[in-house]
This record gives C-alpha cells, sequence and structure tokens, in this order.
C-alpha cells in the first residue's frame, strides 16, 4: 500500500481548505465521488452492528472516518465498513493536500473482515511535517466522507494549538462539544485525556439507583449498546460503534487529529 498515485482526475468542484469546515455537509459523501479516481472493489460481509439504510444492498461508512497518533512523517488514519453480506472487503484509501482530492498523494488497498470488525486501518506515511492533508476511504460502491489531518510540525513553529476533552460518556449527554471543536479551524490535533468511551450497563439501573452506575440513558434516550457491562472483545467492538453512532464524534474525527492519553483496552478501538 501506500504508493504514490498523483495526476488522478476528479469531477469534484474544487474547495480551499477554508471553505472544508463551511461544507461540512457533505459529510455523508452525496456530494463528492471518487469513482473514476482508482479501482476499487467490494464483496460484503457480516457481524452488521449498526442498521444500513433501508433497502440498501451496499457496504456503508456509518461510522465517519478518523485519524490519530499524528508523527512529523505519518499519521493513523481510520474508518469502519458496515458490511451488506459476509465476507472480506477490499477497501481503498486516498490521501491528499487538497478536500477535493484533486491531487492523490499516498493511496493504496486494504482488505477488511469479521476478524477486525470491518474496521480499516492505514499507516500513512512519507508526509510532511506540520501539514494539512485530507484522506478518504472507498469501496466499489460507496465513498466515506472526507477527513481532514495534520502531522506533527518539527521545531521553530510559533503556535500549537490543542483541544483538550476528557472522559465523555454517551448516555450522559449530548457530544454538543465535539461538535464545537469540530467548527475550529485552527487547532492542531486533540487530545483526549481518560475515558473514550465507559464500560457500564446500559440499561435498568438509574443514577438514583445506584450512583456508582454511569450507564443509565433513561434521561436523555441515550442508552448504549450493549445494555450490559462490557467485558468481551465483542462487547467493546457493539460499544464503540454505538458510540462512533454520534454525529458530533463522527464530525470531530473528521475535522482533527486525535491523541489519546487512555490505554484503551480494545486494539478494535483505537483509530
Ligand atoms: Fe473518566
Amino acid at each position: 500500500m501506500g504508493q504514490p498515485t498523483r495526476h488522478h482526475r476528479s469531477v469534484l468542484a474544487p474547495q480551499t481548505r477554508r471553505s472544508f469546515l463551511r461544507r461540512a455537509g457533505f459529510a455523508g459523501g452525496a456530494a463528492l465521488s471518487l469513482v473514476g479516481l482508482a479501482g476499487c472493489s467490494d464483496d460484503g460481509g457480516s457481524s452488521v452492528r449498526v442498521s444500513r439504510a433501508p433497502g440498501s444492498s451496499a457496504a456503508q461508512f456509518v461510522h465517519g472516518v478518523a485519524s490519530g497518533d499524528p508523527l512529523t512523517d505519518r499519521v493513523m488514519l481510520w474508518s469502519r465498513v458496515t458490511p451488506a453480506i459476509e465476507g472480506d472487503i477490499s477497501v481503498n484509501w486516498f490521501l491528499s493536500e487538497s478536500p477535493d482530492m484533486r491531487n492523490v498523494l499516498r493511496s493504496g488497498t486494504v482488505i477488511t473482515g469479521a476478524s477486525r470488525d470491518y474496521t480499516v486501518k492505514v499507516d500513512a506515511t512519507g508526509l510532511v511535517a506540520n501539514t494539512t492533508y485530507y484522506y478518504c476511504f472507498e469501496t466499489a460502491t460507496e465513498r466515506s466522507p472526507v477527513g481532514r489531518t495534520k502531522t506533527l510540525p518539527t521545531s521553530g513553529v510559533e503556535r500549537l494549538r490543542i483541544a483538550v476533552l476528557s472522559c465523555s460518556n454517551y448516555p450522559f449527554g449530548f457530544f454538543n462539544v465535539y461538535g464545537r471543536v469540530a467548527e475550529r479551524a485552527d487547532l492542531d490535533l486533540v487530545l483526549h485525556l481518560g475515558d473514550y468511551i465507559y464500560e457500564y450497563p446500559g440499561r435498568g439501573v438509574s443514577e438514583a439507583e445506584n450512583p456508582d452506575e454511569y450507564g443509565d440513558g433513561r434521561p436523555l434516550g441515550r442508552a448504549p449498546e450493549p445494555p450490559y457491562e462490557i467485558v468481551s472483545l465483542d462487547d467493546y467492538r457493539t460499544r464503540h460503534a454505538c458510540y462512533k453512532t454520534d454525529v458530533d464524534l463522527q464530525e470531530l474525527h473528521r475535522q482533527h487529529p486525535m491523541i489519546w492519553d487512555h490505554p484503551i483496552s480494545s486494539p478494535a478501538i483505537r483509530v
């Protein structure tokens, strides 16, 4: 993977880096298409954790895109395919310096499947320090939202601006702060401290009944899945997928690279 593929043509309207934020509405991918940039293939798979659009027979990117652990010359790119049928899926990825993905600087193909919960994780290397990049994923029929990321600077920078977030509990509130941070165009990265997800039961235990529990979503209707304390890898994957359906969390990841301080238990969870 990762061989540069330059001089691709695109049918996309030109976008500036500044307009990337304003056009958050294309997160669903409706306004863009990379079809024609490179060939993709798609087979499908099982273990669907979030329902697809009614009538859809294609694998979909319903958990958004993310980037993280940036270094001066590389950054991790992530997404997850929600498959239509069981089987491995071939996913192409693209990285560009422009949000319209007009000039693809890096690209590759990865195979994902049930063994890794249909996640896609790419270490995009050979990048320039302190530089903004854009990326997306594509199967034969679906394209992910276009994400933005940035490499770390080496030295001599006048400013490094970091948003710090901490302890994010899906059933205890909406992620409005994530949405506001996503709107900031002047950030270099997001540092998430503490709990990125919580393992507590999702239903049947109220705060009044047991103040040590933090999983009751009844006041807000945001009961997490699965509705019990997560202990297994499959539990963690399901809980993580539940959080990743939040639109503000998806937009936060789409706009900024993230670094965690917390040793999250499941390898499927980390970007
Ligand atoms: Fe915490």
